[in-house]
């Protein structure tokens, strides 16, 4: 990408969105264009072509979707599949009308079958079921990478995905009732030190293992396969390494200070034993992340300290 061309970047408030923007700022592209939600909702097709016509950006980073937890995805599998689906076919048709050079979408490892093998290459992608809890979801994002794919197929569009696996960082869900395992276990952690709880109690034996991948080494993930990638083909973005849910717990105590117990509830269920990701591939193109577990969650707590109040 040039430096002057004039990007977009969708969702540039989320959590991934901030941090692409922050990238493309430390690379010293200054030409954004972005939008809240308020001034362009995504799943008005009106509206997102006329802004497409209006503005002509040179290059897409689509990172606006309705995203959630478990119990959001149960509560509403068909907003999560209709807003989706609006949000992706009225952003990648519209940039396919207005000759957009390249284009980023962003899947998710968890629309991976529910039992596929593990670590989950490429190209076990509907090789089975997506877990049940949250098909609506899977399937809109499924149907995006497709649409990506036959675009580029039909059309020679330069419309190119990518598959993050679980991310921590900035910008975060810190609520328990409705954030992922890495802030929600530090939010819980920071008030039992605050109440200066003698235990702290977390779901399962703590064996089952997961991958977590630093929000800002998916922004550099992101930019860098922009400038460099040109295959049709998704590719996984990942650590590649497996943490157990103990491992993070005591990776956590350390950072936030917490001395209490750690107390493993095996009466409730530990998920699948071990989902991450191969990252063979992106590895083989020459990217690989740079930021361990302890250093991002060092960064992402201070951040929660200071923010947590807003
Ligand atoms: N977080 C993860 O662990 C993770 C992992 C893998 C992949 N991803 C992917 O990364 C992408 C971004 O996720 P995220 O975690 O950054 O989510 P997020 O923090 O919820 O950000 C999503 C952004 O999309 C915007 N948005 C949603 N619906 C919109 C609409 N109708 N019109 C305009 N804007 C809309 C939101 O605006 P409002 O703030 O106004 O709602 C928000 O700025 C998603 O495609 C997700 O699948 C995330």
């Amino acid at each position: 990408m040039e430096k002057n061309a004039l990007i977009y970047v969708a969702g540039h408030a989320g959590m991934v969105g901030s941090a692409i923007v922050r990238e493309l700022a430390r690379l010293g592209y200054a030409n954004l264009v972005v939008r809240t939600r308020a001034e362009l909702d995504l799943t008005n097709q009106t509206a997102v072509a006329d802004f497409f016509t209006k503005e002509k950006p040179k290059y897409v980073i689509l990172a606006a979707a309705k995203v959630g937890g478990i119990a959001a995805n149960m509560a509403s599998q068909a907003d999560f599949l209709y807003e989706n689906m609006q949000i992706q076919n009225n952003v990648i048709w519209s940039a396919h009308t207005a000759g957009v050079k390249k284009l980023m979408f962003l899947g998710t490892s968890c629309i991976y079958p529910r039992e596929c093998p593990q670590p989950a290459k490429e190209e076990y992608l509907l090789d089975g079921k997506p877990e049940p809890t949250n098909d609506g979801y899977a399937l809109a994002k499924i149907s995006g990478l497709k649409l990506c794919e036959k675009m580029y197929e039909q059309y020679g569009d330069r419309f190119i995905s990518c598959m993050p696996t679980n991310i921590y960082g900035f910008c975060d869900d810190f609520d328990p009732k409705s954030g992922h395992v890495v802030p929600g276990m530090m939010q819980r952690m920071h008030t039992a030190k605050q109440n200066g709880d003698k235990e702290f109690s977390i779901w399962g034996s703590g064996r089952a293992e997961r991958e977590f991948l630093f929000v800002d080494d998916l922004a550099n993930a992101i930019v860098w396969l922009m400038n460099t990638y040109e295959e049709k083909d998704f590719l996984n973005i990942g650590t590649g390494v497996g943490t157990s849910i103990k491992e993070l717990a005591v990776l956590l105590k350390g950072v936030i200070g917490y001395d209490g117990e750690l107390v493993f509830d095996t009466t409730k269920p530990d998920g699948a034993p071990r989902k991450f990701l191969d990252v063979s591939k992106i590895h083989k193109l020459g990217w690989k992340y740079s930021t361990e577990l302890k250093s991002g969650l060092e960064k992402t707590y201070q951040w929660y300290l200071e923010n947590r109040a807003s």
